[in-house]
């Protein structure tokens, strides 16, 4: 239905974007690739639980038994029996004290950073972290200060040269888009020596890392009280929704004061359960998450059997967890042999800026832990042949653009930019 005369200037503004996206190419899009996907080195489900039977059989229960939904706020009357099983199973698996759950991971960051951290408070962040995390150092109005990725002597500086009585430390156990694992160890004895918190987000690092228990359980700081976990349920436990997981109280401080939490209708029950029973499964079943360390190592071996003379996969190695990352020559490459890959009915993940915060366009491989060795074998073969003759016009490592660019970012200003952080 049209409503007639002129539409407000914010459209206008709406179509330069739109325009903008067209002319460099970075658009992106909610509905389904028009060829179905055969091989899937796209999606979160890392150890294939979302379609497991026992989950989804205690999903089914939850439904019958609380409905579709929570109804209504944690602290009013949306909490159910479902919401404590799974902050049980969660804690027994992370080994921390309690665990909160939120509707997404998402506003799992967003209430940590936000209850946590105040106009006195130095917010001190990792180049690469998860936008999530970005936000939500915005939104709690403290000052953020930026260190180049995983280096642990620049973010114990700012740390130790602040001005302001309090700070907390945020990176991502398992980086989303690179894949590799934070010196969690060092930083949090950084932590220790300047009085702050560090807090850990385990989105990728849970289900996939230390016999599925995480990082920070794998690091030895599970119950450590300068530690804070968050973490979703939407990746390695099949579900749906996000957790704060540390001392209790902390809990209690979020239950009274998080805003994502306490405005928010509860997580539905039927999600809570499924990544309840998912939380049992990985903590019952340690060769869960050594399947996904399996068949990351399979495909980095056949990446570089098929990609001899490509130098980016010729360097690949199995990164911690289940994200692999393949840095690529430009975005249009990236973007090229992504949809080269859809046509040939495989899906792999493509980040582009602004979605890179060094501006070094990749392909994000996961590795699933359900991966045929056919399916590996396939996928790698493809994407070697796609990248190839752009391989040898431009080079995809070191000496090339994607060093500068790295090099640029690490000089950047201190200030997470707009447009900065990891999509997933
Ligand atoms: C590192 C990281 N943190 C947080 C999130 C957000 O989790 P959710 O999808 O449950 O909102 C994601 C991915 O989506 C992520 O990769």
């Amino acid at each position: 239905m049209t409503t007639g005369g002129p539409a407000p200037s914010v459209y206008g503004r709406v179509a330069e974007l739109a325009a903008e996206r067209e002319r460099t190419g970075l658009i992106r899009s909610a509905d389904p690739a028009a060829r179905p996907v055969r091989i899937d080195l796209a999606s979160n489900d890392y150890l294939g639980l979302s379609r497991d039977r026992q989950v989804v059989g205690a999903g089914r229960t939850a439904l019958i038994r609380a409905g579709t939904g929570a109804r209504a706020s944690r602290v009013a009357r949306g909490t159910h029996d479902e919401h404590a099983d799974a902050e049980r199973a969660l804690t027994a698996l992370t080994g921390q004290e309690s665990a909160l759950l939120l509707s997404s991971g998402y506003l799992a960051n967003l209430a940590a950073v936000t209850a946590l951290a105040d106009a006195d408070t130095l917010i001190v962040s990792d180049q690469h972290v998860h936008a999530s995390l970005i936000d939500a150092a915005r939104l709690a109005r403290g000052t953020v200060a930026v260190f180049p990725h995983q280096d642990v002597d620049a973010a114990t500086a700012l740390l130790r040269d602040r001005t302001q009585p309090r700070a907390v430390l945020l990176v991502e156990s398992v980086y989303s888009v690179l894949g590799d694992a934070a010196p969690l160890r060092e930083l949090a004895d950084a932590c220790r020596a300047y009085d702050a918190l560090l807090l850990v987000d385990e989105a990728h690092g849970i289900g996939v890392v230390g016999e599925g228990r995480g990082l920070v359980h794998e690091s030895g700081l599970a119950g450590d009280p300068y530690v804070v976990v968050t973490a979703t349920l939407s990746k390695a436990l099949g579900a749906q929704g996000g957790a704060v997981l540390g001392p209790a109280r902390l809990r209690e401080h979020l239950v009274n004061t998080a805003r994502p939490f306490i405005f928010d209708t509860g997580l539905a029950p039927v999600a809570a359960a499924a990544a309840g029973r998912a939380a049992r499964l990985v903590a019952a079943d340690p060769t869960l998450a050594a399947g996904v360390a399996l068949v990351a190592s399979r495909l980095c071996e056949r990446l570089r059997e098929h990609g001899r003379g490509i130098p980016a996969l010729e360097a690949m190695r199995p990164s911690t967890g289940a994200v692999q990352s393949v840095p690529m020559p430009s975005a249009a490459v990236a973007a090229e042999v992504a949809a080269r890959l859809v046509e040939d009915g495989i899906d792999v993940g493509c980040f582009r800026p602004p979605s890179v915060p060094d501006g070094i366009s990749r392909l994000r491989l996961t590795a699933r832990a359900t991966l045929t060795d056919d399916q590996i074998d396939e996928a790698a073969a493809r994407l070697a042949e796609h990248l190839r003759p752009h391989s040898l016009a431009e080079c995809a490592c070191p000496a090339g653009s994607n060093a500068e660019k790295l090099h640029d970012a690490r000089s950047r200003p201190e200030q997470p930019d707009a447009s900065g952080g990891a999509d997933r």
